[in-house]
């Protein structure tokens, strides 16, 4: 098995780490365009081994894609992060130049990998590099839910004083402020979490996952990347380990929740095959019409980056 990594940045790097600790694979190739920075970080990811006890061989290039051949599974984190005062879609046109480059340089070595995007902003560059490798959209994904809604089930576990572990929840949308947790698809062991907080507390809860990524923005300078690297791990090992997870994650929409050609968090069934089932939930009305307002503000992004194209800015 053979993961690559585009970016040794800090998403990058702390999903490469993750991947290597959990040995997901023999093989962890890290690329980044800054000179010797991949080569860097995985020369002291690698002397983390004797210590944390893993033998996946993690070895970094700068911008050379042949040692990514054959590749099984590729996350993409290359591109600028958000600064202070950035919306995430305030990146795209930079985003999107590297997220295409990056795009046929992988799909160019590693045609039959699944790539995951993590660059943002999220649903677009998962859009930017699908029209650009031109595969079955359900190798091409992107990671986005997994990380909003652990900052949801963060919050939940801290106002609850009870274990992250025991709290499930689901979450619909884009990523970015008009994301859509769903208080009916949260449980605390299979409790539902209506029953053990208030409903303005939940409320609260829900706006500062929104936020989420802000608020860490707002804190660091520059967006987080724990969570994040954890996050697009996770995904990785549901890939090589098969093992059929249901998570949200960012998908190319072909009538499910009456949207067509979208990219959009949704629940997925993620194995070997990458995107394995798109699941279709039964929304009320006004959980419909908020994913159909997320839905609206992603599309507007997406148009944004066609008719950058079309007048070849990108
Ligand atoms: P970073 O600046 O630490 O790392 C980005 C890396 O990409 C840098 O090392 C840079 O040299 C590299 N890079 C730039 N152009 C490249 C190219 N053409 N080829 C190869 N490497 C290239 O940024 P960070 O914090 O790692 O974030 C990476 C991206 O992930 C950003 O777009 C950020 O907004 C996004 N992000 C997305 C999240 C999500 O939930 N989907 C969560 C957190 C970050
Ligand atoms: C995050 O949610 C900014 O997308 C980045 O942390």
């Amino acid at each position: 098995m053979k993961i690559t990594v585009i970016g040794a940045g800090n998403v990058g790097a702390t999903c490469a780490n993750v991947i290597a600790e959990k040995e997901l694979a023999n093989q962890v190739v890290l690329i980044d365009i800054k000179e010797g920075l991949s080569e860097g970080k995985s020369l002291d990811m690698w002397q983390t081994a004797p210590i944390n006890l893993y033998d996946s061989r993690i070895v970094g290039y700068t911008n050379d894609y042949s040692h990514t051949a054959g590749s099984d599974v590729v996350v993409i984190t290359s591109g600028l992060p958000r600064k202070p005062g950035m919306s995430r879609d305030d990146l795209i046109a930079t985003n999107a130049g590297i997220v295409k480059s990056v795009t046929e340089n992988v799909i160019k070595y590693s045609p039959d990998a699944k790539i995951i995007v993590v660059s943002n902003p999220l649903d677009v560059m998962t859009y930017v590099a699908y029209l650009t490798a031109k595969v079955d959209s359900r190798k091409v994904f992107g990671m986005a839910g997994i990380l909003d809604t652990a900052r949801y089930r963060a919050f939940l576990a801290e106002a609850l004083n009870v274990s992250p572990k025991d709290i499930q929840a689901m979450l619909l949308g884009g990523h970015g402020d008009t994301m859509v947790p769903l208080p009916r698809y949260t449980t605390v062991s299979g409790i539902p979490v209506t029953e053990l907080i208030d409903a303005d507390k939940l409320e609260a809860i829900i706006e500062r996952t929104k936020k989420g990524g802000g608020e860490l923005v707002n804190l660091m300078g520059t967006s987080a990347w724990y969570a994040p690297g954890a996050a697009a791990a996770q995904m990785v090992e549901a890939i090589v380990r098969d093992q059929k997870r249901i998570f949200p994650c960012c998908a190319l929409l072909n009538g499910e929740y009456g949207l067509h050609n979208i990219y959009l968090g949704v629940p997925v069934k993620l194995g070997k095959d990458g995107i394995e089932e798109i699941i279709e939930l039964k929304l009320n009305e006004d959980e419909m019409k908020l994913v159909k307002d997320s839905a609206a503000a992603v599309k507007e992004v997406m148009d944004v980056y066609d008719n950058m194209v079309k007048s070849a800015a990108v």
